[in-house]
Formats: C-alpha cells, structure tokens, sequence
C-alpha cells in the first residue's frame, strides 16, 4: 500500500488506522505477520467509504472478526483488515427475533439473549467470534448450526451497497456459506429465536460450557478445530489414533486434549502450526486413506 493511500485511508475514518500492525496480536492463536492497515469502522458510512476505496484503488479487504478461527501466515496480509465497531457491532432484541450487528460478540449476545427468555444460540455456546464470522462459517457443534436460526443477513457488496438476502437465498452447509460471494462485508443478521425460561436457557449453556472446557484447549491459545470432520467421522478421533496427540514442530503442538487442535505454547509461528497441520493430514491420509479439509481460515502471505 503506497503512503498516500495510507494518508486517504487515514482521512477516511475517525480512528487512526494501525499500519503494518502484527496480526498475531490480533488471532487467538497468537501466531501472524503484519497487516499493512488494519481499519476499525465505528460507522455504517464509515464502513461504505473504506469498501469503496478499497474498490477503486483495487486493494485486498478482509473482515477479522475476533480472529479465533483464523491463521495469519508470518508475511502478513496485503491491503486492508477491517474490524467492525460502534454501530455496526449493536443488538436489538424482540420478542421472537435479535437483529445484531456482524460486528457484535457473540458469546454477549447468547448470554444477553439468554437473560431475556429467547432461546435458539445455544448450539454456538463457547465458540468466541463475532455475528459475522460465525456466520460465515455456519459455526455449531458438529449437529446443529446458526444458520438455521437465520432470518435474513444485510451484506454490503464490493461497491458498497447495501444488500438483504433472506434465509432461502443463502446457502449453508456444514461449516461453510456462501457469504462472502455474497457482499465484502456482514452488516448484520437477524435470528429468529423462540421464548423459554431463563434459567432453563442458562443451564443449558452451563452444561455445553462445561463439556467445552473438559474436551478442548479452551485456556490455551488456539484457533478452534483445524480439520471439518469427515462425513461420518471425527477429525480428532483420528488424529489420535494416528498417535499425534502432545507432537510438536517448535512450538506448535497436537492438543494434548483434543487433537483437532492445534496450541501455540508460545512462540509458534505461522510456519510451525502450518508444517504440524500438513504432518497431522498427511498422517490420517496414509494411516486412514482419509484426506482431511482445513476448517481454519487460512490467509496472508509467507513469511
Ligand atoms: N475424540 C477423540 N479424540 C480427540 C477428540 C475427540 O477420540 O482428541 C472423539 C471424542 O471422544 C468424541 C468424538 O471424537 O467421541 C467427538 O468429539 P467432540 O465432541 O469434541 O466433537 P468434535 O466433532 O471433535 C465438534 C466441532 C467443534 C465443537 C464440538 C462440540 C467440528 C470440526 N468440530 O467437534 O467445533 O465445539 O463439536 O460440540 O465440527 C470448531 O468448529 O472450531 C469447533 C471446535
């Protein structure tokens, strides 16, 4: 990005945008080179003019929602990370419905909605994104997924207008969408939800948290599941079949809790979690004949 398009990105928003900011200080796993700009949008109309630059000056955009189902190679990411705030990360609930910004964060908005009687988030108890980022990835357990509390989402597209699809317009599949060809952005989704009590509602998400903490790496740096499960199989199963569970390539290692993920015991780069992730695929293949599928995001350049 040259300096004056840092200069009119500078003048375009409120916040000072950071340049060339470590992404690893911004991804749960803790590991990823620098961002050229990484712009936090407090605004619709901010958000509209930085997608319409990006546009014109044909710079590469990425949302990052909490960066937690996200590795950032160490070269980093060219062109612009947007980060959603103010406005564009508010909730609004009724009675059977929650209409949330893309930026919000989602573990509030189960809990708040909990509070009020509206059950219908808890297949996504303990999964740390924003409304966006899980909706891309259809987030869940391996069962029940958020896109089926859909009722519509607002995108905005590559020229920055703004956009509604409906539930039917979109496709969701097991961790994945078809969103992001969709629009550049998430604006905000509506969730249809039903009345229940509050106490019942909590319990619930008690006993998922519980489950999370006891079966995953919840404490540990991380970036969620690896590898989507196989039809009719586990990735984690067979991950520790395949003998992998505590192995390590610098500081990246195998969860010795569950081996679908992936643990920066500290100073694990890109480089190390991506040379264990091909190790652990690479060994299913040859021991399973079963050839696993990233689920993380993968994305920037090497470094
Ligand atoms: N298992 C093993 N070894 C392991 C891990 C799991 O044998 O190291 C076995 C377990 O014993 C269990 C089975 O695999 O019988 C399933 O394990 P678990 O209940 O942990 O579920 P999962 O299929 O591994 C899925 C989602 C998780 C979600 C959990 C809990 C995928 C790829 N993963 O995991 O989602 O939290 O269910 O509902 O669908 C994520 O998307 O990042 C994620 C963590």
């Amino acid at each position: 990005m040259t300096e004056r398009e840092r200069s009119i990105l500078t003048q375009l928003v409120q916040e000072p945008p950071k340049f060339d900011e470590p992404m690893r200080h911004h991804t749960t796993l803790r590991v990823g080179g620098p961002a050229d700009a990484l712009v936090t949008v407090h605004t619709l109309d901010e958000l509209q003019k930085v997608v319409r630059f990006a546009q014109e000056r044909d710079l590469p955009l990425m949302v990052l929602g909490e960066g937690s189902n996200l590795i950032v190679r160490d070269g980093g990411i060219r062109g612009i990370v947007l980060r959603l705030s103010g406005e564009l990360c508010r909730v609004h609930y009724d009675t059977q419905e929650v209409e949330a910004g893309g930026g919000a964060y989602f573990p509030h908005l189960l809990v708040k909605a909990a509070q009020r009687g509206l059950s219908g988030l808890e297949c996504c108890t303990g999964v740390p994104g924003t409304v966006g980022g899980i909706l891309i990835s259809n987030a869940g357990t391996a069962e029940e997924f958020i896109g089926d509390r859909v009722v519509r989402v607002r995108v905005l597209t590559y020229d920055g207008t703004l956009r509604e699809f409906a539930r039917d317009e979109i496709r969701f599949g097991y961790r994945s969408s078809n969103l992001k060809e969709l629009g550049a952005v998430i604006v905000g989704a509506t969730f249809a939800l039903h009345p229940d009590d509050p106490k019942a509602i909590m319990e619930r998400i008690h006993r998922r948290w519980r489950y999370r903490w006891a079966t995953q790496p919840v404490n540990q740096p991380c970036a969620g599941c690896i590898f989507k499960n196989p039809p009719g199989e586990r990735a984690g199963r067979l991950i520790e079949l395949a003998g992998l569970k505590g192995t390590r390539i610098g500081d990246a290692q195998v969860s010795t809790l569950h081996a679908n993920f992936i643990v920066n015991l500290g100073q694990a780069t890109a480089k190390d979690v991506l040379a264990l992730a091909e190790l652990m695929r690479k060994t299913v293949l040859e021991k399973f004949g079963i050839a696993l599928e990233y689920e993380v995001q993968i994305v920037g350049e090497d470094g």
